[in-house]
């Protein structure tokens, strides 16, 4: 890996069709390109079907490309590593393991001490805002605090590139708000390269350097736009006439997409 290339992630003429068994062959994606610089945050949106949880998963490794290239820091991607962590909607916690072994876990996996481990994962906890709460078990933490704990085991192997899949869709309204400034602030402790699907344009706009935003089935870049607000951003920042502009900007790229989706063209 070369140091300047680190954490970036190249998308090159990607297309990704499925081609499941005795059905039609699904164009999930078609002609895809995208840069993601080096601890650059990133939001996917787009309609419903639109391939942003296929993307992800080309980038994490999990699916191969049918067409086209993926690096990440400049090495084509040919399977899950770990210097990408991906973050599922609902948290795949180990139910029987407590908040510190789920974080040290993947440390653990990679051959780390378990006591180093733990060390590292009490960081992570605290990094989260969940120094106290290590010694209880998924069960006993409400599900903001669950998927808290499911980012901190995401950053705790210390991956250069962070993979998030409609993180908070489980979470009621407000909590979604809270949690979306709080990975605002964990992100600006260390910059990873962050890649963030999400469905909602505010929260894409509130946490995002740049969106992009996908097409219809097949997916492809519809639009790139930049979000000009300085950091370090704060929630009232969501109720500025600017930040709505560029919701409504977006909001009118896809549309009509998600009324096709509805059936309601
Ligand atoms: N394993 C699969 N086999 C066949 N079709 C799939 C598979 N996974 C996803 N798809 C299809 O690919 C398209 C994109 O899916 P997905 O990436 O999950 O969209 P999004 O996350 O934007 O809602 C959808 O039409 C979906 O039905
Ligand atoms: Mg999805």
């Amino acid at each position: 890996m070369t140091g300047n290339e680190s954490g970036r992630l190249v998308v090159d003429g990607v297309d990704l069709v499925f081609r499941p068994p005795r059905r039609e062959p699904v164009v999930a994606l078609e002609s895809l390109d995208m840069t993601v610089e080096p601890g650059e945050f990133v939001c996917v949106v787009g309609a419903s079907g639109s391939g942003k949880s296929t993307l992800l998963r080309l980038l994490d490794g999990l699916l191969e490309p049918t067409a086209g290239t993926i690096t990440s820091g400049g090495v084509p991607v040919r399977g899950p590593s770990p210097d990408r962590a991906m973050v599922f909607q609902s948290d795949n916690l180990l139910p029987w393991a407590t908040v510190v072994d789920n974080v040290a876990y993947g440390l653990t996996l990679k051959g780390v001490r378990r006591s180093r481990a733990r060390e590292a994962a009490m960081r992570q906890l605290e990094l989260v805002g969940l120094a106290g709460n290590e010694k209880q078990y998924p069960r006993q933490l409400s599900g903001g605090m669950r998927q808290r704990v499911n980012i901190a085991r995401a950053l705790a192997v210390d991956p250069e590139v962070l993979l998030l899949d409609e993180p908070f869709a489980a979470l009621d309204a407000q909590t979604r708000e809270i949690m979306s400034s709080e990975l605002l602030r964990i992100w600006s402790a260390d910059r990873k390269t962050v890649v963030f699907v999400t469905h909602q344009i505010d929260e894409a706009v509130y946490l995002a350097d740049r969106v992009v935003v996908l097409s219809a089935r097949p997916g492809t870049v519809r639009e790139i736009v930049p979000v000009p607000f300085e950091r370090p951003r704060a929630l009232p920042l969501k109720r500025t006439p600017q930040f709505g502009r560029i919701v409504d900007h977006i909001w009118s790229l896809i549309e009509d997409e998600v009324r096709g989706s509805l059936g309601l063209t």
